[in-house]
């Protein structure tokens, strides 16, 4: 085993992903913001978790907290510097989404815009707000997915490796693509667990 080294706490999760959180401000004009502070967090009701600066200038922060909806979409890899771009500027100083070129469309379970360029969208209603430290936490309640007809597989589903999105990792500040599938989930455990009471048997 190498060596363990101590090093300075900051907030941290492997993988992180890079998505775009979505608002309408108050004239109805779409705001969009790049979120590596996102993840799922129920299933009944399905949900997820965004988390926005609030001590920090966020148009889309203000947004979603007037509005109580937005969307999560899941950029490709091919967006990656429009993605960049939404996470550097502020809908306070332009319209970013205008910009870089995408498009919006009203959601159609909320009054979210959705990025139409996006291969996949959630569509989310506000459950729960939690300051925590920096960040204002916001649970959202998914009531709608919207996904190109491109990205479903086989099995129906969206698939991961036609959606490509972004890897993010906010230590080294650096974007990656997802890599090889190494296992199925459930079921590589179900049969080591076999593997190691066969092996006890023995014993
Ligand atoms: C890869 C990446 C991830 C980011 N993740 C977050 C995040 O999770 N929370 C946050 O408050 N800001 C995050 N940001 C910064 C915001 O996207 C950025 O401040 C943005 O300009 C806010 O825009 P707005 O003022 O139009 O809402 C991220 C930026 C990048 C590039």
């Amino acid at each position: 085993m190498s060596n363990k080294v101590n090093l300075k706490p900051r907030a941290m999760m492997y993988p992180a992903p890079a998505v775009i959180a979505s608002a309408y401000d108050e004239d109805g004009n779409a705001d969009a913001c790049t979120l590596a502070f996102a993840t799922m967090c129920s299933h009944k009701p399905p949900a997820l978790m965004i988390a926005i600066n609030s001590t920090a200038k966020r148009k889309t922060l203000k947004s979603i907290l007037e509005r109580k909806e937005f969307a999560v979409g899941f950029p490709t890899i091919d967006q990656v510097a429009e993605t960049d771009f939404i996470g550097i500027a502020s809908g306070y100083d332009v319209n970013k989404i205008e910009k870089v070129g995408f498009t919006t469309t009203k959601a159609q379970n909320v009054n979210a815009p959705i990025i139409n360029e996006m291969k996949v969208s959630v569509e989310c209603k506000v459950m729960n707000i939690a300051e925590v430290g920096s960040h204002t936490q916001i649970t959202g309640e998914i009531v709608n997915i919207q996904a190109d007809e491109d990205v479903i597989g086989e099995k129906g589903k969206i698939d991961l490796k036609l959606l490509n999105p972004i890897v993010y990792d906010d230590v080294l500040y650096d974007y990656f693509k997802v890599g090889d599938k190494i296992a199925d989930a459930f079921n590589v455990g179900a049969k080591f667990r076999k593997w190691m009471l066969r092996l006890g048997k023995k014993r």
